[in-house]
């Protein structure tokens, strides 16, 4: 498959058919990660590849958050526990970390160094029959989502990506043409 080809057909996954995503393939999506530029090197990518009780207890710290956001105590706890369940049901879930540097302009170069890191796995989750999903939120910096991870101290928790074979691929998302974004300067 073509680069291009991979770029067009991308789409953030919501919904996985039952089946598993092998270790190879795990490895062959981190491995074009690591290919990401990144300035100086700095290789600031970290992945926790979450099995399924990692997956029920960050799941479970998702829920939570929005548990509390609701009255009514009953359906707090089945939204809970229907959020944890979902996240162990699904096929994979990695979570991607930056460290932090103390210099505010490499952190940032580190930042975009992994979210092109991320753009490289979704790209090559394409080529493999894969789709996947980049999550984000405040839920990232809670402790206990966190913990869920096993991030460790000095790393920022930037995404969660959700992975498995597409059960639904959406349509292309409605974009306006570049040039409406681009300034030819001579
Ligand atoms: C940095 C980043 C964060 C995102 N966070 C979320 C998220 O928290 N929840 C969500 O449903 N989608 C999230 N997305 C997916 C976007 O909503 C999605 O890319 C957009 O709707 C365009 O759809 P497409 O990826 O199928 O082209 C995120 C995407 C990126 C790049």
């Amino acid at each position: 498959m073509r680069v291009s080809e991979a770029i067009t057909q991308r789409r953030s996954i919501k919904r996985f058919r039952d089946l598993p995503v092998s270790r190879d393939n795990i490895e062959a999506l981190l491995g074009a990660a690591t290919l990401a530029p990144n300035h100086r090197l700095t290789q600031p990518w970290r992945f926790y590849v979450l099995g399924p009780d990692a997956r029920y207890a960050f799941g479970l710290a998702l829920g939570n958050r929005k548990a509390r956001k609701i009255e009514d105590q009953e359906k707090a706890r089945t939204t809970r526990e229907n959020v944890a369940k979902e996240h162990r049901a699904l096929p994979a879930m990695i979570a991607v970390a930056v460290v932090q540097n103390e210099n505010e302009e490499i952190r940032e170069e580190d930042y975009a160094s992994v979210m092109m890191a991320l753009q490289n796995l979704s790209l090559v989750a394409v080529e493999l029959g894969l789709g996947t999903h980049i999550k984000t939120g405040a839920v990232m910096a809670d402790p206990v989502a966190r913990a869920s991870i096993g991030a460790r101290d000095g790393e920022r928790v930037v995404a969660l990506v959700n992975i498995g074979v597409p059960a639904d691929v959406p349509d292309m998302s409605r974009r306006e043409g570049a040039s409406t974004f681009t300034t030819w300067v001579p």
